[in-house]
């Protein structure tokens, strides 16, 4: 507004000082009558001197003024121009914002699917830490069970007049010490598969053999009439079924006898296939 009034004025000025007329100012008026007419006296030169002066401080103004709008156009150009300028920018950055927007929309799906990606991940995790512990225990827990022993290096046992229980005592293997050899009996430490072989040796006439018992339950007769000059042999194995406590040991039947020295021709061995 400012500058429209200013405008306004410097119009008037112009207009006065080219036709000479009264215009905007009556002073101007005045001037242009003092320019034309000559002057005649002292006072006359006087005031003309003054009024010369006058003229020339009004056309300074006014070229000062005029220069001063041609800064102002200029100016309001730039000003345009550089509205424009920011017009375009505001556009452009418009755009920028909704290619952001759009991206950040995308960067958070993709998050959002990391982090469902992520949870399940750690589910399958703390599921497989799980199987493992439970693996690493049932390790630990899984009892090693095995033996492995000989009978006896005092040559024959036997024959008896009643069924003995075999006490082979020469032990070379007791992992888990299920085996005692003060007593010949093996005793099962956990349920499960258990398997067991032995071997019997005769080296004089008579009968060998054995008796497998589980308890107090028979559970199989080896046995041999031996005739021939020499060792002779029988082996055999047996696969049970035990619960914790339950014993295996092998018996000498009456009017049997077994052969075993330093060789280790007679023995009996076990193991725990698998816990049930
Ligand atoms: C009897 O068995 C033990 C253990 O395996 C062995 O050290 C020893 O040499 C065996 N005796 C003979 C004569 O093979």
């Amino acid at each position: 507004m400012r500058v429209f009034g200013l405008l306004l004025l410097l119009f008037g000025l112009c207009g006065s000082g080219a036709h000479g007329e009264g215009g905007g100012l009556g002073e101007v008026g005045e001037i242009s009558q003092f320019q034309k007419t000559a002057p005649r006296d002292a006072d006359e030169e006087s005031t003309k001197q003054t009024t010369e002066q006058t003229t020339t401080d009004i056309w300074g103004e006014v070229r000062a003024l005029r220069d001063m709008v041609v800064e102002l156009k200029v100016e309001l150009r730039n000003m345009k121009a550089r509205v424009k300028d920011s017009e375009s920018q505001v556009k452009d950055l418009k755009a920028e914002l909704i290619v952001t927007k759009v991206l950040v929309d995308l960067l958070q799906k993709e998050n959002s699917d990391l982090q469902i990606r992520l949870s399940s991940s750690e589910y399958e995790l703390l599921v497989s830490k799980s199987r493992i512990d439970q693996l690493e225990r049932e390790d630990v827990e899984i009892p090693k069970v095995a033996f492995y022993s000989a009978l006896t290096d005092a040559g024959n046992v036997g024959p008896y007049k009643t069924d003995i229980t075999l006490k082979y005592s020469k032990v070379f293997t007791n992992t888990g010490d299920a085996y005692n050899p003060a007593t010949g009996f093996f005793t099962a430490p956990v349920k499960g598969v258990y398997s067991f072989q032995f071997t019997v040796c005769g080296n004089h006439k008579g009968n060998m053999g054995v008796y497998v018992y589980k308890n107090k339950q028979r559970m199989m007769y080896n046995a041999e009439w031996w005739a021939n000059a020499g060792y002779e042999y029988l082996s055999n194995s047996v696969v049970l079924e035990l619960i914790a406590g339950d014993e295996v040991h092998l018996v000498l039947p009456a009017g049997f006898f077994v052969f075993d020295n330093l060789n280790n021709h007679s023995t009996f061995s076990g193991s725990l296939l698998f816990p049930l």
